[in-house]
Protein backbone atom coordinates (compact mmCIF):
# COMPACT_ATOMS: atom_id res chain seq x y z
CA UNK A 1 0.00 0.00 0.00
CA UNK A 2 2.68 2.73 0.70
CA UNK A 3 4.99 1.77 -1.81
CA UNK A 4 1.98 2.08 -4.23
CA UNK A 5 1.56 5.49 -2.58
CA UNK A 6 5.00 6.94 -2.90
CA UNK A 7 4.72 5.58 -6.39
CA UNK A 8 1.69 7.58 -6.83
CA UNK A 9 3.66 10.86 -5.02
CA UNK A 10 6.64 10.61 -7.16
CA UNK A 11 4.16 10.60 -9.99
CA UNK A 12 2.70 13.84 -8.84
CA UNK A 13 6.12 15.43 -8.32
CA UNK A 14 6.53 15.22 -12.05
CA UNK A 15 3.62 18.13 -12.62
CA UNK A 16 5.82 20.25 -10.21
CA UNK A 17 7.97 22.40 -12.63
CA UNK A 18 10.97 24.47 -11.72
CA UNK A 19 10.06 27.86 -12.51
CA UNK A 20 12.28 29.50 -15.15
CA UNK A 21 13.41 26.00 -15.84
CA UNK A 22 9.68 24.60 -16.61
CA UNK A 23 10.70 21.21 -16.61
CA UNK A 24 9.47 19.12 -13.28
CA UNK A 25 11.33 18.50 -9.97
CA UNK A 26 12.06 15.03 -11.26
CA UNK A 27 13.75 15.98 -14.42
CA UNK A 28 16.15 18.55 -13.04
CA UNK A 29 16.69 15.45 -10.37
CA UNK A 30 15.74 17.17 -7.27
CA UNK A 31 13.81 14.82 -5.29
CA UNK A 32 16.25 12.94 -2.87
CA UNK A 33 13.55 11.61 -1.12
CA UNK A 34 10.28 10.48 -0.46
CA UNK A 35 8.57 9.28 2.65
CA UNK A 36 5.01 7.76 3.56
CA UNK A 37 3.92 7.38 7.12
CA UNK A 38 0.44 6.33 7.06
CA UNK A 39 -0.85 9.33 5.70
CA UNK A 40 1.65 11.14 6.16
CA UNK A 41 3.91 12.45 3.33
CA UNK A 42 7.50 13.87 3.33
CA UNK A 43 9.33 14.87 0.42
CA UNK A 44 12.79 16.10 0.46
CA UNK A 45 14.25 18.16 -2.36
CA UNK A 46 17.38 19.39 -3.24
CA UNK A 47 17.51 23.30 -2.69
CA UNK A 48 20.21 23.58 -5.52
CA UNK A 49 20.03 26.61 -7.50
CA UNK A 50 17.11 27.75 -5.85
CA UNK A 51 16.44 31.32 -3.77
CA UNK A 52 14.60 31.31 -0.75
CA UNK A 53 11.06 32.47 -2.63
CA UNK A 54 11.50 29.92 -5.50
CA UNK A 55 11.63 27.92 -2.58
CA UNK A 56 8.79 28.51 -1.28
CA UNK A 57 7.37 28.32 -4.77
CA UNK A 58 8.07 25.00 -4.99
CA UNK A 59 7.18 24.12 -1.25
CA UNK A 60 3.52 25.12 -2.46
CA UNK A 61 3.19 23.13 -5.84
CA UNK A 62 4.40 20.03 -3.57
CA UNK A 63 1.82 20.26 -1.08
CA UNK A 64 -0.67 21.43 -3.97
CA UNK A 65 0.15 17.92 -6.16
CA UNK A 66 0.74 15.64 -3.26
CA UNK A 67 -1.98 16.48 -1.35
CA UNK A 68 -4.41 15.11 -3.78
CA UNK A 69 -2.79 11.35 -4.31
CA UNK A 70 -5.42 9.77 -2.53
CA UNK A 71 -4.77 8.77 0.78
CA UNK A 72 -2.48 11.24 1.69
CA UNK A 73 -3.26 13.11 4.82
CA UNK A 74 -0.68 15.70 5.51
CA UNK A 75 2.30 16.61 3.52
CA UNK A 76 5.81 18.65 4.49
CA UNK A 77 8.61 19.49 2.39
CA UNK A 78 12.41 19.38 3.35
CA UNK A 79 14.88 21.05 1.47
CA UNK A 80 18.35 19.92 1.70
CA UNK A 81 21.66 21.47 0.08
CA UNK A 82 23.30 19.93 -3.12
CA UNK A 83 25.88 20.75 -5.58
CA UNK A 84 24.71 20.87 -9.70
CA UNK A 85 27.58 18.27 -9.78
CA UNK A 86 25.99 15.65 -7.27
CA UNK A 87 22.16 16.14 -9.13
CA UNK A 88 22.89 16.28 -12.42
CA UNK A 89 22.72 13.09 -14.54
CA UNK A 90 23.88 13.51 -18.06
CA UNK A 91 23.48 10.09 -20.42
CA UNK A 92 26.11 11.59 -23.09
CA UNK A 93 28.41 14.57 -24.12
CA UNK A 94 29.38 15.38 -27.18
CA UNK A 95 31.95 18.17 -28.51
CA UNK A 96 31.42 19.80 -31.97
CA UNK A 97 35.20 20.94 -32.48
CA UNK A 98 37.31 22.27 -35.42
CA UNK A 99 40.36 23.64 -36.39
CA UNK A 100 39.49 26.45 -37.98
CA UNK A 101 36.99 29.25 -37.37
CA UNK A 102 33.77 30.00 -38.90
CA UNK A 103 33.09 26.89 -40.56
CA UNK A 104 29.65 25.88 -38.66
CA UNK A 105 30.90 24.23 -35.29
CA UNK A 106 28.14 26.15 -33.42
CA UNK A 107 25.68 25.89 -36.30
CA UNK A 108 26.11 21.84 -36.12
CA UNK A 109 25.83 22.26 -32.36
CA UNK A 110 22.75 23.99 -32.45
CA UNK A 111 21.05 21.51 -34.83
CA UNK A 112 22.01 18.47 -33.56
CA UNK A 113 20.36 20.14 -30.19
CA UNK A 114 17.43 20.87 -32.33
CA UNK A 115 17.18 17.09 -34.12
CA UNK A 116 18.03 14.83 -30.67
CA UNK A 117 14.78 17.35 -28.98
CA UNK A 118 12.75 16.59 -31.60
CA UNK A 119 13.39 12.83 -31.75
CA UNK A 120 11.67 13.59 -28.17
CA UNK A 121 15.32 13.69 -25.78
CA UNK A 122 16.41 15.77 -23.21
CA UNK A 123 19.04 18.28 -24.76
CA UNK A 124 21.32 21.02 -23.35
CA UNK A 125 23.80 22.86 -25.05
CA UNK A 126 27.04 24.29 -23.36
CA UNK A 127 28.27 26.99 -24.88
CA UNK A 128 32.31 26.84 -24.29
CA UNK A 129 33.27 29.43 -26.92
CA UNK A 130 33.27 32.03 -24.23
CA UNK A 131 34.76 35.24 -25.85
CA UNK A 132 33.00 34.40 -28.89
CA UNK A 133 29.57 32.70 -27.71
CA UNK A 134 27.12 32.76 -30.97
CA UNK A 135 24.44 29.91 -28.97
CA UNK A 136 22.09 32.20 -27.74
CA UNK A 137 22.39 34.87 -30.35
CA UNK A 138 21.39 31.65 -32.69
CA UNK A 139 18.39 30.66 -30.60
CA UNK A 140 17.16 34.58 -29.88
CA UNK A 141 18.11 34.04 -25.85
CA UNK A 142 17.65 37.17 -24.11
CA UNK A 143 16.90 36.17 -20.76
CA UNK A 144 19.76 36.10 -17.83
CA UNK A 145 20.09 32.68 -16.11
CA UNK A 146 18.49 32.77 -12.60
CA UNK A 147 20.19 30.60 -9.81
CA UNK A 148 21.30 30.89 -5.96
CA UNK A 149 24.60 30.63 -4.20
CA UNK A 150 24.72 26.88 -4.60
CA UNK A 151 24.51 26.70 -8.74
CA UNK A 152 22.97 28.60 -11.46
CA UNK A 153 19.62 27.09 -14.15
CA UNK A 154 19.97 27.39 -17.56
CA UNK A 155 18.29 29.07 -19.69
CA UNK A 156 15.39 27.12 -21.56
CA UNK A 157 15.28 27.66 -25.80
CA UNK A 158 11.53 27.99 -26.73
CA UNK A 159 11.63 24.54 -27.68
CA UNK A 160 13.05 23.10 -24.91
CA UNK A 161 16.53 23.14 -24.65
CA UNK A 162 18.58 23.95 -22.10
CA UNK A 163 21.61 26.17 -22.35
CA UNK A 164 24.31 27.73 -20.89
CA UNK A 165 26.56 30.66 -22.64
CA UNK A 166 29.21 33.03 -21.51
CA UNK A 167 27.01 35.95 -23.02
CA UNK A 168 23.49 35.17 -21.51
CA UNK A 169 25.32 36.12 -18.32
CA UNK A 170 26.51 39.71 -19.98
CA UNK A 171 24.54 42.92 -19.30
CA UNK A 172 24.75 43.39 -23.14
CA UNK A 173 25.03 40.84 -25.41
CA UNK A 174 27.90 42.66 -27.02
CA UNK A 175 30.07 43.26 -24.50
CA UNK A 176 33.50 42.12 -25.17
CA UNK A 177 34.92 39.66 -23.49
CA UNK A 178 39.06 39.59 -23.49
CA UNK A 179 39.89 36.87 -20.69
CA UNK A 180 43.24 35.12 -20.47
CA UNK A 181 43.28 30.91 -20.58
CA UNK A 182 42.84 30.05 -16.96
CA UNK A 183 40.04 32.13 -16.55
CA UNK A 184 37.70 30.95 -19.60
CA UNK A 185 38.80 27.59 -17.99
CA UNK A 186 37.31 28.37 -14.74
CA UNK A 187 34.03 29.48 -16.53
CA UNK A 188 34.01 26.30 -18.59
CA UNK A 189 34.66 23.93 -15.63
CA UNK A 190 31.89 26.38 -13.91
CA UNK A 191 29.27 25.60 -16.74
CA UNK A 192 30.19 21.96 -16.31
CA UNK A 193 29.55 21.77 -12.52
CA UNK A 194 27.64 24.64 -11.44
CA UNK A 195 24.88 24.78 -13.63
CA UNK A 196 21.88 22.26 -12.44
CA UNK A 197 21.56 20.52 -16.22
CA UNK A 198 19.22 17.77 -14.19
CA UNK A 199 18.73 14.82 -15.92
CA UNK A 200 19.29 14.96 -19.52
CA UNK A 201 19.68 12.43 -22.46
CA UNK A 202 22.40 14.68 -24.16
CA UNK A 203 24.66 17.03 -23.59
CA UNK A 204 26.19 19.07 -27.08
CA UNK A 205 29.52 21.59 -26.37
CA UNK A 206 30.19 24.71 -28.39
CA UNK A 207 34.05 24.60 -29.02
CA UNK A 208 35.64 27.78 -29.94
CA UNK A 209 37.62 27.39 -33.45
CA UNK A 210 41.15 25.83 -32.26
CA UNK A 211 42.87 23.15 -30.57
CA UNK A 212 43.32 25.96 -27.26
CA UNK A 213 42.64 26.33 -23.79
CA UNK A 214 38.89 26.05 -24.54
CA UNK A 215 39.38 22.13 -26.15
CA UNK A 216 41.41 21.35 -23.29
CA UNK A 217 39.43 22.31 -20.91
CA UNK A 218 36.76 20.56 -22.29
CA UNK A 219 38.70 17.02 -22.99
CA UNK A 220 39.93 17.05 -19.47
CA UNK A 221 37.13 18.44 -17.15
CA UNK A 222 34.26 16.61 -18.94
CA UNK A 223 33.58 12.95 -19.96
CA UNK A 224 33.14 12.98 -23.56
CA UNK A 225 31.38 10.44 -25.18
CA UNK A 226 32.97 11.60 -28.38
CA UNK A 227 33.61 14.91 -30.30
CA UNK A 228 32.78 15.56 -34.00
CA UNK A 229 35.06 17.63 -36.49
CA UNK A 230 33.69 20.03 -38.90
CA UNK A 231 35.38 21.56 -41.97
CA UNK A 232 34.36 22.99 -45.30
CA UNK A 233 36.23 21.87 -48.82
CA UNK A 234 38.78 24.60 -48.79
CA UNK A 235 42.16 24.71 -48.75
CA UNK A 236 44.19 23.99 -45.82
CA UNK A 237 41.11 22.19 -43.99
CA UNK A 238 42.91 18.90 -44.14
CA UNK A 239 45.43 20.43 -42.27
CA UNK A 240 43.35 22.27 -39.86
CA UNK A 241 41.13 19.28 -39.18
CA UNK A 242 43.50 16.84 -38.80
CA UNK A 243 45.01 18.88 -35.95
CA UNK A 244 41.87 18.92 -33.76
CA UNK A 245 41.61 15.02 -34.52
CA UNK A 246 45.18 14.70 -33.44
CA UNK A 247 44.49 16.57 -30.16
CA UNK A 248 41.27 14.65 -29.60
CA UNK A 249 43.25 11.45 -29.97
CA UNK A 250 45.92 12.50 -27.35
CA UNK A 251 43.72 13.08 -25.03
CA UNK A 252 42.05 9.57 -25.61
CA UNK A 253 38.81 11.49 -26.64
CA UNK A 254 37.17 9.50 -29.68
CA UNK A 255 36.33 11.02 -32.58
CA UNK A 256 32.51 9.98 -33.68
CA UNK A 257 33.36 11.25 -37.69
CA UNK A 258 33.59 14.20 -39.16
CA UNK A 259 31.21 16.81 -41.15
CA UNK A 260 31.24 18.51 -44.15
CA UNK A 261 29.94 22.36 -43.52
CA UNK A 262 29.07 24.19 -46.74
CA UNK A 263 29.59 21.37 -49.14
CA UNK A 264 27.69 23.09 -51.95
CA UNK A 265 24.57 25.05 -53.23
CA UNK A 266 21.92 24.19 -54.95
CA UNK A 267 21.23 27.10 -57.54
CA UNK A 268 17.60 28.19 -57.10
CA UNK A 269 17.05 28.20 -60.94
CA UNK A 270 18.41 24.67 -62.47
CA UNK A 271 18.40 23.12 -59.50
CA UNK A 272 21.91 22.35 -60.41
CA UNK A 273 24.43 21.35 -57.60
CA UNK A 274 27.65 24.24 -57.33
CA UNK A 275 30.68 23.07 -55.71
CA UNK A 276 31.38 26.95 -54.56
CA UNK A 277 34.59 26.06 -52.18
CA UNK A 278 35.61 23.45 -54.67
CA UNK A 279 35.26 19.94 -55.01
CA UNK A 280 33.98 18.10 -51.70
CA UNK A 281 36.90 16.68 -49.40
CA UNK A 282 34.07 14.66 -47.45
CA UNK A 283 35.70 11.21 -48.51
CA UNK A 284 39.07 12.36 -47.82
CA UNK A 285 38.99 14.06 -44.39
CA UNK A 286 37.16 11.13 -43.10
CA UNK A 287 39.91 8.78 -44.34
CA UNK A 288 42.96 11.10 -42.96
CA UNK A 289 40.43 11.45 -39.31
CA UNK A 290 40.08 7.41 -39.25
CA UNK A 291 36.48 8.67 -38.79
CA UNK A 292 33.53 8.13 -40.19
CA UNK A 293 32.18 10.80 -42.76
CA UNK A 294 28.74 11.60 -40.94
CA UNK A 295 27.12 13.81 -43.57
CA UNK A 296 27.13 16.76 -45.45
CA UNK A 297 25.44 20.30 -45.37
CA UNK A 298 24.61 22.34 -48.13
CA UNK A 299 25.16 26.55 -47.76
CA UNK A 300 21.84 27.43 -47.44
CA UNK A 301 21.16 31.28 -47.18
CA UNK A 302 17.99 30.59 -45.17
CA UNK A 303 20.29 28.85 -42.65
CA UNK A 304 22.03 32.26 -42.30
CA UNK A 305 18.77 34.10 -42.44
CA UNK A 306 17.48 31.83 -39.18
CA UNK A 307 20.61 32.17 -37.68
CA UNK A 308 20.45 35.80 -37.43
CA UNK A 309 17.16 36.06 -36.58
CA UNK A 310 17.35 33.78 -33.78
CA UNK A 311 15.33 31.11 -35.16
CA UNK A 312 17.42 28.20 -35.71
CA UNK A 313 14.61 25.96 -34.16
CA UNK A 314 12.28 26.91 -37.27
CA UNK A 315 14.81 24.82 -39.27
CA UNK A 316 14.72 21.45 -41.23
CA UNK A 317 16.10 19.54 -44.58
CA UNK A 318 16.55 16.14 -45.49
CA UNK A 319 20.51 16.97 -45.58
CA UNK A 320 20.54 18.09 -41.94
CA UNK A 321 17.74 15.22 -40.99
CA UNK A 322 19.98 12.56 -42.66
CA UNK A 323 23.36 13.82 -40.93
CA UNK A 324 21.82 13.88 -37.33
CA UNK A 325 19.93 10.27 -38.24
CA UNK A 326 24.05 8.94 -38.80
CA UNK A 327 25.56 11.25 -35.76
CA UNK A 328 22.86 9.42 -33.85
CA UNK A 329 23.69 6.20 -35.10
CA UNK A 330 27.60 6.62 -34.35
CA UNK A 331 26.40 7.84 -30.65
CA UNK A 332 24.38 4.36 -30.57
CA UNK A 333 27.11 2.30 -32.41
CA UNK A 334 29.75 3.47 -29.76
CA UNK A 335 27.52 2.19 -26.75
CA UNK A 336 27.83 -1.10 -28.34
CA UNK A 337 31.33 -0.96 -28.38
N1 LIG B 1 25.51 25.61 -44.30
C1 LIG B 1 25.40 26.92 -44.10
N2 LIG B 1 24.66 27.68 -44.94
C2 LIG B 1 24.57 29.02 -44.76
N3 LIG B 1 25.15 29.69 -43.78
C3 LIG B 1 25.90 28.99 -42.92
C4 LIG B 1 26.07 27.58 -43.02
N4 LIG B 1 26.87 27.16 -42.03
C5 LIG B 1 27.18 28.25 -41.32
N5 LIG B 1 26.62 29.35 -41.85
C6 LIG B 1 26.73 30.73 -41.38
O1 LIG B 1 28.11 31.02 -41.26
C7 LIG B 1 28.41 31.70 -40.07
C8 LIG B 1 29.42 30.88 -39.25
O2 LIG B 1 28.80 29.72 -38.77
P1 LIG B 1 29.07 29.21 -37.29
O3 LIG B 1 28.92 30.34 -36.36
O4 LIG B 1 28.24 28.02 -37.08
O5 LIG B 1 30.60 28.81 -37.45
P2 LIG B 1 31.65 28.48 -36.28
O6 LIG B 1 32.57 27.46 -36.83
O7 LIG B 1 30.94 28.15 -35.05
O8 LIG B 1 32.38 29.88 -36.13
P3 LIG B 1 33.38 30.32 -34.95
O9 LIG B 1 34.70 29.70 -35.30
O10 LIG B 1 33.39 31.80 -35.03
O11 LIG B 1 32.83 29.79 -33.67
C9 LIG B 1 27.09 31.92 -39.35
O12 LIG B 1 26.65 33.20 -39.62
C10 LIG B 1 26.16 30.90 -39.97
O13 LIG B 1 24.85 31.36 -40.00
MG1 LIG C 1 31.09 29.03 -33.12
Amino acid sequence: MSVDMKNQVREALEQVLVPEVMRSVVQMNLVRDVEVAGGAVKVTLASTAMAGEIQNTVREMVMAVVGKVPGVTGTTVDFVEAKPKEINQIGKVIAVMSGKGGVGKSLVTGLLAIFLARSGKSVGILDADVTGSSIPKMFGLKIHPRGSESGIVPVLSRSGIETMAMNVLLDNEDDAVIWRGPLMSKVITQFWEEVLWGKLDYLVVDLPPGTGDAALTVMQTIPLTGVIEVFTPQDLTEMIVMKAVKMAQKMNVHVLGVVENMSYLVLPDSGKKMEVFGPSKAGKMAEAAGAPLLGVLPIEPEVARLCDAGDIEKYDSDAAAELFKNIIAALNDKDAK
